[in-house]
């Protein structure tokens, strides 16, 4: 038999280890795993020069802004950007125009995607306070999980009240999809951020004050207690705080099926670097402290933490420079740097090699129910790879951005 495609002499990470030599690819998928000598003979051959061959880097977490929002991003600039960083497939969030809230939007969205992504990609679908009976068709469509925006955020969308809540809930379950929470308690947030306006604070740290960790906490206590009685697969988008890895931990232990997730700003930058950064640093939920970074490293090593993904949330120039802080839109843009952040990561010892895989795709295509598709190399696997030099040095420069919006808030970091 004559495969499509061979990459030879390569140093393989496969779910039983690092394999020296290469594998085979035909129709899309990988058919033979193998030593050089040991491969099938194809049409067209890649020297791997003794790279690293990942599986293909998943970022269960971006805003790709289509449609409505495309002054932002759209799928071609995001979906390049996740490209050129070694991403293969991408979950994208329903904070769009319209909002991913019925059936024949999420059509429309998945119709205005198809041939142009460049990558492959899920939708999420979104639950406010006005489409619970829209739960059922938003699984028939196609949605790879569901989403509450729990606190304010770009686009505003309304959160179910609890009862609505429980009330969800109760028809997620027998869907069998994950349903996602932005856990932010939105009451908490207006009382800090009032004060902090009193106070005539205009900063950007301001803004971390306004969102402190018991808003998070509170949020994903509740989300337990709520995932708990129904059965529903809860998952803690974007994670940020000790205390959220704590509650979580706790969630597990108790056989509660929940799943969460952190970005690599979260692991990286802590409050105190955004007067010096300035608005690109502006996250919901915002930066903590070094007992936060701590706190999740510990969380990725027992499992507490599944995974890492971006919430790559582009805004225009314009929206992430304005001078007051309150003024300034929420998010930063990170698809691109991804996987060169957290290879630096491992480098400077917080990760193995086999941890990275394990966190950047094997955990989110397990959460998201494409584990045997993608996640690992493996004979059957989608062909999803990405191939990196480890001895090769970078620097973050927006310069180098695909993205529509040239601006993140990792520039100059090796
Ligand atoms: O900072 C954020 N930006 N956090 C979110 O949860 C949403 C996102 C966006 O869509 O801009
Ligand atoms: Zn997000």
């Amino acid at each position: 038999m004559e495969a499509a495609l061979r990459i030879t002499n390569c140093r393989v990470m496969t779910p039983q280890g690092v394999i020296r030599g290469g594998l085979a690819i035909d129709k899309g998928k990988i058919v033979a795993i193998a030593t050089d000598a040991g491969l099938p003979s194809a049409h067209e051959s890649i020297d791997g020069g003794g790279r690293h061959l990942l599986p293909g880097v998943i970022d269960g977490h971006v805003h790709f802004r289509e449609p409505g929002l495309t002054h932002k991003e759209d799928f071609e600039t995001g979906s390049r950007a996740a490209a050129r960083g070694g991403v293969t497939t991408v979950l994208d969030m329903p904070n769009t125009l319209p909002p991913v809230e019925t059936a024949d939007i999420l059509r429309d969205k998945a119709s205005l995607l198809a041939q142009r992504s460049l990558v492959d990609y899920g939708l999420i679908a979104v639950v406010t306070d006005r489409n619970l009976d829209r739960i059922p068709e938003l699984a028939g469509a196609g949605a790879i999980a569901y989403k509450i925006f729990l606190g304010p955020t770009t686009g505003d969308l309304p959160s179910p009240d609890d009862g609505q809540i429980v009330e969800a809930l109760g028809k997620i379950a027998p869907t069998g999809l994950p349903i996602g929470v932005h856990a932010e308690n939105p009451q908490i947030i207006a009382a800090a951020t009032a004060r902090l306006k009193l106070l005539g604070r205009t900063d950007p740290k301001a803004h971390a004050e306004a969102r402190p960790a018991l808003a998070e906490a509170e949020s994903i206590q509740r989300m337990i207690l709520f995932a708990q009685a129904s059965g529903a697969r809860l998952h803690i988008f974007h994670m940020s705080s000790k205390e959220g890895v704590e509650l979580v931990r706790r969630g597990k232990a108790d056989g509660v099926n929940v799943t969460a997730e952190t970005c690599p700003h979260y692991l990286i930058l802590t409050a105190e670097d955004m007067a010096r950064l300035g608005p690109t640093t502006k996250i919901n939920p915002p930066l903590r402290g070094p007992e936060d970074i701590e706190a999740l490293w510990a969380g990725i090593h027992d499992g507490t933490v599944d995974f890492v993904a971006t919430d790559h949330a582009p805004h225009t120039a314009e929206e992430k420079t304005h001078p007051l802080i309150w003024e300034n839109a929420s998010g930063a843009s990170s698809v691109q740097f991804f996987l060169p952040l957290m290879l630096e990561q491992v480098a400077r010892g917080c990760l193995t090699l086999a941890d990275l895989a394990r966190v950047t795709a094997e955990a989110p295509a397990r959460m998201y129910g494409l584990y045997g598709r993608k996640g690992a190399i493996a004979v059957g696997s989608d062909a999803d790879l990405t191939l990196v030099d480890l001895d090769r040095r970078d620097t973050v420069r927006a310069a180098d951005m695909e993205n529509k919006v040239r601006l993140t808030p990792f520039e100059g970091t090796e």
